[in-house]
């Protein structure tokens, strides 16, 4: 559903011009994970800081990491630097991230009860202090992006405690005990909206809604969990901010994208590596932005291999407006000269 520009913005910023339903060429680039451990500069910051956590909570160290990724590559986006997780952590959850393993929350909500958690909403903050420091210091053509986890995604956290391969726990509390489901989910939505807007008046141009891990579930729990929630958080955004660009980023939705698109109200889709270019490109609404989808691996290994991947994409969808991406975030083991070559690839110069 394409938002029209307030002003004349859309003319200078190419991911926003292709959000509102403009094609443009060459398409618009940014990568999912884009400040992270693949760069050499952020492991050091991060080393610097002691732990991922007090990264995120020094805004000016925060904002530094944004940035990096664009001085070194031609990319039209900078994603806030921060975590899904900073929402639980906000509704009362403690938050730590264990080094090899990974973010830990307690208590889980598998067994405590949501109402014994203490809300922090002053836990948020520092992250909008973030967003106005970074938008003080990009560049005219590069749109700022911010996000949050979608609510499903976050559960499974909440839930767990942890991340996991499949999900197991919260989809058994999905048929287990729906309402209780419901009414975590109902959390996350009311505190994202306020989070989202609040990045928003911050300076955010565009937000992206992650959600991992919408794949493992069946088709009816997709609408309940998946597409009503992100539909209630998109309709509440619009009337705060209509001028917004909303991406939606389902990861492993599979046959359920289309109605996905059409039912969540999102200016654009982010499809993820499995999601074939040529099958999206027919499945999807004409004139609907699309944002991906290389798969991470190809571009950890380079070369040709990635070159075909990059090109098949660009063809597929060059008769709608289109952000190039990869599937999911980049791998830590990235070599940076990839990344050059996938920038150089995307803007035609090689
Ligand atoms: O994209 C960006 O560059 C912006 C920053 C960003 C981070 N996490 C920084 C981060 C974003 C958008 C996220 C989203 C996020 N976080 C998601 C959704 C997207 C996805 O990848 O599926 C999820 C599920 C999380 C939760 C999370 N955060 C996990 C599971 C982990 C540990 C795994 C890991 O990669 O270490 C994190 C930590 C995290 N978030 C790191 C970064 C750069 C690594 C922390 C470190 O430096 O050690």
């Amino acid at each position: 559903m394409p938002v029209s520009p307030p002003d004349g913005v859309s003319q200078d910023k190419p991911l926003l011009a292709v959000l509102r339903g403009e094609r443009r060429d060459p398409t618009p680039l940014w990568l999912m994970r884009q400040a992270g451990r693949y760069l050499p500069e952020y492991r050091q910051l991060r080393e610097e800081k002691g732990s991922f956590l007090e990264l995120v909570y020094d805004s000016d160290a925060a904002a530094e990491v944004t940035l990096q990724p664009l001085e070194r590559f031609d990319f039209d986006a900078a994603i806030l630097f921060s975590d899904i997780l900073i929402v639980p952590f906000s509704i009362g959850q403690n938050l730590t991230f264990v080094t090899g393993e990974g973010p830990r929350l307690t208590p889980v909500l598998g067994s405590a009860d949501l109402d014994s958690l203490t809300a922090f909403p002053a836990r948020l903050d520092p992250i909008y202090e973030t967003v106005r420091k970074v938008k003080a210091r990009l560049s005219p053509a590069t749109t700022l992006i911010g996000f949050a986890g979608a609510p499903w995604t976050v559960a499974t956290y909440m839930v767990a405690g942890e991340g996991s391969r499949d999900q197991a726990e919260t989809r058994r509390l999905a048929y287990g005990d729906p309402k209780k489901l419901d009414s975590i989910i109902s959390r996350i939505e009311k505190v994202t909206v306020d989070y989202l807007s609040g990045q928003i008046e911050a300076g955010a141009e565009v937000v992206q809604l992650f959600d991992s891990w919408s794949g493992s579930l069946s088709p009816k729990q997709f609408e309940r969990f998946v597409i009503a929630p992100t539909a209630r958080i998109v309709t509440k955004l619009k009337k705060k901010h209509p001028q917004v660009p909303v991406i939606g980023f389902p990861r492993g939705a599979g046959g359920k994208i289309r109605a996905y698109t059409e039912e969540t109200g999102v200016n654009a889709v982010g499809l993820d590596e499995t999601a074939d270019p040529v099958w999206a490109n027919r499945e999807l609404p004409a004139g609907l932005p699309v944002q991906g989808n290389l798969d991470p691996l190809a571009l950890l290994a380079g070369g040709l291999e990635m070159k075909s991947s990059v090109r098949r994409i660009i063809d597929a969808f060059a008769g709608r407006p289109h952000v190039f991406n990869l599937g999911h975030g980049i791998l830590q083991d990235t070599p940076v000269s990839h990344v050059e070559q996938l920038v150089g690839l995307v803007k035609g110069r090689r």
